[in-house]
């Protein structure tokens, strides 16, 4: 990159006010050194060194004007909007030397559209907001039991009778478990929900979008469970298609048993046309195929899968998901695709190269059989994306002392948000497999634009610091003066964000 000029540099008298206060930077840079003075106004200058990290930056304030030093567009982008904090509302820039570098590669964010569909606006917003806090993955959940939001081509009724559901549980009411997978809500409000999904024309967009931030969308397919949805489009798809008696996707939030079934054919030549089009619009070298919480009682009773057992030598119906997670590996393989899955994939014996997503027992080691931990599945050479659920999934209330959104069940406060160490409780050997972490926003309880800001702000400002950071001499009451000042930042910027308590 070429030196340019700087158009209009002037000094002005001290600034008083320490950075922490004035800037209120959030995440946190690795080194911050204060000068004296502050710049009225100047366009940054950009130097390249080579010597630098892919996404680290040098960011000078100071008699030269605003100079920015990276060695990619990504460490650039970062220093601007590093600067874009320190600005001042009387258009200055405090005198300051920066040195920054984010902890770990994987700094993500997860949006279901499954369960609510936000659309193309509130996503682009989901991106800026995710640039502005230096994430660089957007996982996009797009598949559920309760919506199918992509139009693939040659299978139209994926939409047609996926993307809609006759209605959707209350405002407020509480998911019951009645048995094993049969789950329901106290009420359902009558309200038919849909047709919502992305065309392809959607898609680029918000990929070509995603891009210009420096943020990968990593898209999510979830397979062979949460498949209701593809059911009700392809009921030949279930093991026992006479279950599938609605052509909708499903109304009521939950786990059921019927999945797809791993011994027909049809299934695995379904999910490749599927990945056909999801490689060919985006270019993620990551494809997420879900896997989480696939019961395997209709396996054990289906003519094929039974049969599909006994030519693969499987022993157990459960070992049917390793068998097609390996199948669906293999092929995306073929395309230079490296599968990710949740932490239910790494029961099976599942290539190496697969990429877990640990969210039930991240941080603790011990596991048995069936639940494999994020350390074990570390230290059995899996990279590993940890989000512990009571850690992560910013969905959960934040017990605040007054909450409009409030809801039942489980509490994340920002501080326990910001206590999380994505690398906690791994063996020191196995902490190089460790990639980052994500801000989970599973939207059963998240019905709109508005919900989803204030469950997701403050605390993805919390794992913001966390993945850039980590692990790092940051105390929370430090945090939470940055915090004060950067609410109200967010707040002026239109975002519905949540106070911190
Ligand atoms: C999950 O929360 N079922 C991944
Ligand atoms: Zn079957």
């Amino acid at each position: 990159m070429k030196r340019q000029m700087t158009t209009f540099v002037a000094a002005v008298p001290l600034t008083v006010v320490s950075l922490a206060t004035c800037a209120a930077l959030v995440p946190l840079p690795q080194s911050v050194k204060e000068l004296q003075g502050c710049v009225r106004y100047s366009a940054p200058v950009y130097e390249q060194d080579a010597s630098l990290g892919r996404e680290a930056y040098r960011l000078r304030v100071g008699d030269n004007g605003i100079v920015i030093t990276s060695s990619s567009k990504a460490g650039a982008f970062y220093a601007e909007k590093t600067l874009a904090q320190l600005r001042q509302t009387d258009g200055s820039y405090p005198a300051v030397e920066i040195e920054d570098w984010p902890a770990y590669p994987w700094r993500g964010f997860l949006l279901d559209e499954g369960r609510h569909f936000f659309g193309k606006e509130t996503v682009k917003q989901v991106l800026d907001l995710m640039a502005y806090h230096k994430f660089n993955v957007f996982h996009w959940h797009l598949t559920e039991d309760q919506g199918w939001r992509i139009d693939v081509p040659g299978l139209p009724e994926l939409v047609k009778y996926g993307s809609v559901r006759p209605e959707s549980p209350s405002h407020g009411a509480t998911l019951k478990k009645l048995a094993d997978y049969q789950y329901r809500s106290e009420s359902l409000n009558g309200i038919p929900y849909g047709p919502y999904f992305y065309s392809e024309s959607d898609l680029r967009e918000i990929v070509a979008y995603a891009k210009e931030r420096h943020i990968k969308v990593v898209p999510e397919i979830d397979m062979p469970g949460h498949a209701l949805a593809i059911l009700a489009a392809y009921p030949k798809l279930a093991c026992f298609p006479e279950n599938i008696k609605r052509r909708m996707a499903w109304p009521d939030w939950g786990i059921f048993a019927d999945v797809l079934c791993v011994g027909n054919d049809d299934t695995l030549g379904f999910l490749y046309r599927v990945l056909d089009y999801v490689c060919d619009v985006f270019p993620s070298d990551v494809i997420h195929i879900g896997g989480d919480e696939c019961p395997f009682v209709n396996w054990a009773k289906c003519p094929k899968c039974q049969a599909r057992m006994k030519a693969e030598g499987l022993k157990e119906a459960k070992e049917l998901q390793g068998w097609l997670t390996t199948k669906v590996a293999e092929y995306l393989a073929k395309k230079g695709r490296r599968i990710m899955g949740w932490d239910e994939i790494l029961a099976g014996n599942v290539p190496q190269s697969a990429i877990g997503q640990s969210w039930r027992t991240s941080n603790r080691n011990g596991s048995g059989t069936d639940l494999v931990s994020g350390g074990l599945g570390a230290e059995r050479g899996h990279d590993m994306v940890m989000t512990p659920h009571d850690e992560t999934y910013y969905a959960y209330q934040q017990g605040l002392g007054e909450d409009p959104f409030a809801r039942d069940g489980e509490v994340l406060p920002l501080e326990k948000a910001y206590s999380f160490d994505p690398a906690r409780s791994v063996s020191p050997s196995a902490k190089k497999r460790i990639l980052g972490s994500e801000a989970c926003l599973w939207s059963e309880y998240i019905w709109n634009e508005y919900d989803l800001a204030w469950r997701a702000w403050p605390r993805t400002c919390a794992m913001a610091e966390v993945l850039w950071r980590n692990p790092a001499p940051c105390d929370y009451s430090d945090f939470e003066k940055r915090m004060e000042v950067h609410r109200k930042r967010l707040i002026r910027m239109g975002v519905n964000c949540a106070p911190l308590k």
